[in-house]
């Protein structure tokens, strides 16, 4: 009994002295915004969670007022820190076509230059080419994701049928998830569709069901990695997974384009779909794994032309004759 009332006592202290701490506005705001976003967390990381969210706000403030053309608020991800984050929506790998052993397809950067007479605009998914935004959930597949999504893309465009490819299958058969492996594997065994081998966030067994596979023909990579390259493949090809390095401006990131090219931790690895110019910047429209609900409709305007985020370091695509 006496233990009981001790025990309420320090929480009602604890809860006072949270409020005290971070104001109690932020208090409610963190519990609606638990609720909004359906987020479970044990009790005991409350105060805890709430400092972090706090934490957030401060610093969504701060990218608000320094970027003013970019838009950051709170989202799904707005109860974690920025090395949880990390940990749990990026790749641990540096993406890499090392060890690569299937076909190659060079793409001659200097002879596909851009020209001051393209459209300002390229954005397959206007023309058809690009599936739906989705959800890598708690689990660091995202080159499944980033690979996929440039599979899929070149696939409708060489044979004029776009459909979902299975990331799951990516996840239970490849090993470490790289581009490498999985543009080898895509080429070797090919691609069930998604509905086929359903996504669940977690490694299981290898399993692939009968049915239809895409196969491609192997990779495409760039004679250089510029992004002039990746401009050229957009235009005349077709769609590119590349990786980037995210800075925290990725977790609050709500529309606009993404300026910051202070982009120095994990990689990422995401499906460049377009790019296009507005109020005199220039940007890709990057399509990212982190469902709908985030950023532009689950997509990223990024900054062109400066190589922001590292964006030339390793862009590849399928190649399908
Ligand atoms: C490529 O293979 C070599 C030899 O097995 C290994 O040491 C290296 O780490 C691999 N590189 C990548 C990027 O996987």
């Amino acid at each position: 009994m006496v233990g009981k009332t001790a025990l309420i006592v320090v929480l009602c202290v604890l809860g006072t002295s949270l409020a005290a701490e971070v104001g109690a506005g932020i208090v409610e705001q963190f519990k609606a915004h638990l609720a909004e976003h359906n987020i479970q967390i044990p009790e005991r990381e409350f105060a805890w969670r709430t400092r972090i969210f706090a934490d957030n706000l401060r610093r969504i403030d701060e990218l608000n007022a320094a970027h003013p053309n970019t838009q950051f608020g709170t989202n799904k991800f707005s109860h974690l820190s920025f090395n949880e984050f990390i940990a749990k929506y990026t790749s641990g790998y540096t993406p890499s076509l090392a060890n690569y052993t299937g076909p190659v397809h060079v793409w001659d950067v200097d002879a596909n230059k851009p020209s001051a007479k393209d459209d300002v605009q390229v954005d397959w998914r206007a023309r058809g080419k690009v599936t739906g935004v989705k959800d890598q959930g708690q689990l660091g597949s995202c080159t499944a994701f980033g690979v996929n999504g440039a599979i899929e893309a070149i696939n409708a465009i060489k044979r004029n049928h776009l459909v979902s490819l299975s990331e799951q299958q990516v996840v239970d058969c490849v090993n470490d998830y790289n581009f490498q492996n999985e543009f080898g594997y895509a080429h070797s065994t090919g691609l069930v569709e998604e509905n086929a081998y359903k996504y669940h966030a977690s490694k299981g067994d290898c399993r692939i069901p009968g049915g239809n596979r895409v196969k491609t023909d192997g990779a495409l990579v760039l004679s250089k990695n510029t992004e002039d390259g990746i401009e050229n493949v957009l235009r005349t090809y077709g769609p590119m997974s590349v990786a980037i390095h995210v800075n925290d401006a990725f977790m609050y990131y709500k529309g606009g384009i993404l300026t910051d090219g202070n982009c120095n931790s994990n990689w990422h690895a995401v499906t460049v779909v377009g790019l296009g110019r507005d109020n005199n910047e220039d940007y890709w429209i990057i399509k990212n794994s982190w469902s709908a609900n985030w950023g532009e409709h689950g997509y990223i305007r990024l900054r062109r032309k400066q190589n922001t985020c590292d964006i030339e370091h390793e862009p590849v695509s399928a190649y399908i004759k």
